[in-house]
């Protein structure tokens, strides 16, 4: 299949294309989605199929608007709360999926929630705007693969598998969205917007973040993210045979993630920075990458989830569970 390359001002374009149930590549300010049409099974179906995701793993829809998002989901008084504070941003918020909502039961993986996010990448909503409809997408990676936070990692996975991919320049966190549910509210996936953030619009204690150890979002599986090294975290010396990804002012880091040890600079380079680090210890047959310790405090605590998933034993998670 021949993908269509689209700039930064395509957005009437990819939003038709979507509108036609076709699977469009678009950025957001997380990272990369991969859209499609939630109501159609077809364009779904595609997705799950691109990525090789399993179909146990339901996606995020995408809405362009308040209207939109309670035509899907049903809003209780503290995730109304949360979202006057945070939509359009980057948190996602698992809900009761509304009857007859039109929604394919793929998007959902017959659940009766359903995960829904009002991006505020002013792209994404052009996009979304423009294809009139929700649109699933999940991160536009291939299975078990990192993240793509630009147009040309996006198309290093997805050149030819899908119809077009929008290239709205670098994604400025570069972390997926933060998830939560609620009654009670807890976080099912860690982000930007920390804990601490939420439990200051809500005014009291949230479970979850560093300490959850339920898997309650399906895609939360403990070897995700996996580059082909190996990796060490919390390495403060470094073997001869290992490279360096730095946090801080430290030496002989090969990569570093934020000189000044920015946590939000770290965030919005971890991602881009583990792909090249990768590439680079395979070309000099390391194949081991040692990464600086990173503080559990704030946006910390969602980088270490990330990076812990990367680490993790790839032979301890069966491969029908490693997350796509
Ligand atoms: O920032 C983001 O959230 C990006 C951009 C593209 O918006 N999207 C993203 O989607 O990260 P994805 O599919 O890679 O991650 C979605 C996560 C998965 O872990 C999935 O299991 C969880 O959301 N999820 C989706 N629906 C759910 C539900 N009903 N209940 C619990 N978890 C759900
Ligand atoms: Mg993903």
């Amino acid at each position: 299949m021949l993908t269509r390359y689209l700039k930064k001002v395509d957005t009437i374009t990819a939003g038709k294309l979507l509108k036609d149930g076709k699977l469009v590549a678009f950025p957001t300010e997380t990272v990369y989605g991969l859209g499609a049409r939630a109501d159609s099974d077809k364009s779904i179906k595609r997705i799950f199929e691109v990525k090789g995701r399993p179909t146990y793993n339901p996606l995020i829809v995408h809405v362009s608007s308040m209207a939109m998002a309670q035509d899907i989901a049903v809003f209780d008084d503290e995730s109304t709360k949360l979202l006057k504070v945070f939509w359009p941003g980057p948190i996602t918020f698992v809900l009761p999926l509304k009857k007859n909502s039109r929604i394919s039961t793929l998007v959902t993986a017959g659940l009766n929630t359903i995960a829904i996010r009002f991006p505020s990448s002013i792209v994404a909503q052009n996009i979304l705007t423009a294809a009139k409809t929700p649109i699933a997408a999940p991160s536009a990676n291939l299975s078990g693969k990192i993240s793509p936070t630009s147009a040309d990692l996006v198309s290093d996975y997805l050149d030819g598998r899908v119809d077009a991919i929008l290239d709205g320049g670098v994604s400025e966190l570069g972390l997926e969205s933060t998830i939560i549910m609620t009654n009670p509210i807890r976080i099912l996936r860690p982000g930007s917007i920390t804990k601490q953030n939420i439990e200051a619009v809500i005014e009291k204690k949230v479970l979850g973040e560093s300490k959850s150890t339920i898997i309650l979002a399906p895609g939360q599986l403990k070897s995700h993210y996996a580059p082909v090294s190996n990796i060490r975290l919390n390495v403060n010396d470094p073997e001869p045979s290992e490279l360096l990804l730095g946090f801080g002012n430290v030496a002989n880091a090969a990569l570093n993630l934020s000189l000044s040890g920015d946590l939000h600079e770290a965030a919005a380079n971890l991602f881009k920075m583990l792909s090249n680090i990768d590439q680079k210890a395979i070309k000099n047959g390391r194949r081991s990458i040692a990464i600086s310790p990173i503080p559990e405090k704030g946006v910390g605590i969602a980088i270490n989830d990330r990076i812990k998933r990367a680490a993790a034993d790839r032979g301890q998670a069966r491969p029908a569970e490693v997350d796509k």
